[in-house]
């Protein structure tokens, strides 16, 4: 067999059907032009609907197949109708890469309610309702992929981690309850965990001098992650050629983990 097809076997997700939340920034904008690039049609869902079109016009210019759906994953109706419109954009998805995220960093003394209860929403319920919603479905039909974004702050305390680490925390333990009910039917359930990518998540981490050199300092690389860095891993976890891997976190981190 020549090499291209080989790969193309491993590898290509030409015909498939992704959904990816939070793909209109940062990490998750890396993801979904990586899926789109492998062949999957994409669409992608965040609020604001400046930057979802122009992740969508950026996609198609290159040739890919995309559309949006604006919606508030913080609300479980904005959930449900964020499913809804994107089966109606290239019908129910193979592949649901959670990555819409938000990291709000008060002190642990002044965390209060509502920043917890949003928190959660959005980094844990969201993902969950996803998974109800399109899980069963994946199962029946004998392929899914399911792929959480998870962050070290599943592992390990950072910079104010208060309810943003706990809710990455029990993503990466959903991954595994998903992983146990619908691995046997072909539905993989895995995370990807990033260390430290400049973003408009960390801006103001960001902005805080000497603090982005510290960091690239921490990985083993020498330098800090680029939304980029997770398109081979985004296309691995989505493509057939992961069929035996599930449950599993792979740190995309540039050895910051093990630093
Ligand atoms: N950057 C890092 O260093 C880092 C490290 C570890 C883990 N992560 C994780 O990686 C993921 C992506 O982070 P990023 O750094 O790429 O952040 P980002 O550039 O700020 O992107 C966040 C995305 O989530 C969407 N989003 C936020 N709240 C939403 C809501 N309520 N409803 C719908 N969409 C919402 C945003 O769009 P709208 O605001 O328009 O809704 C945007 O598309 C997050 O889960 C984050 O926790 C990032």
């Amino acid at each position: 067999m020549e090499s291209h097809a080989y790969l193309k076997e491993l590898f290509s997700l030409e015909g498939l059907v992704a959904v990816v939340t939070g793909g209109s920034s940062g990490i998750g904008r890396g993801i979904a032009g990586a899926l789109a690039r492998a062949g999957a049609s994409v669409v992608v869902v965040a609020r604001g609907e400046a930057a979802l079109a122009d992740t969508v016009g950026a996609l198609t210019d290159e040739g890919g197949r995309a559309a949006w759906v604006s919606a508030d994953l913080g609300d479980r109706d904005g959930v449900r109708a964020a499913a809804e419109g994107a089966v109606a954009a290239f019908g129910e998805p193979d592949i649901l890469v959670n990555c819409a995220g938000i990291n709000l960093r008060p002190p642990m003394d002044e965390l209060g309610e509502e920043v917890w209860d949003t928190t959660m929403a959005v980094n844990l319920t969201a993902p969950f309702l996803l998974g109800q919603r399109f899980g069963p479905g994946m199962a029946e039909r004998g392929y899914g992929r399911i792929i959480h974004i998870t962050s070290q702050q599943a592992h390990r305390a950072f910079v104010r981690s208060g309810a943003y680490g706990v809710s990455k925390g029990a993503l990466e333990s959903l991954a595994r309850s998903q992983a146990e009910a619908w691995s046997s039917s072909g539905v993989t359930c895995n995370t990807l965990v990033p260390g430290f990518v400049p973003t408009p998540l960390n801006a103001r981490l960001c902005a805080e001098p000497g603090r982005l050199e510290e960091l690239a300092a921490r990985t083993l690389t020498g330098r800090n992650g680029l939304p980029e860095d997770f398109a081979g891993a985004a296309v691995f976890l989505a493509g057939r050629g992961s069929s035996y891997v599930t449950g599993q976190a792979l740190f995309v981190d540039g050895g910051f983990s093990v630093h």
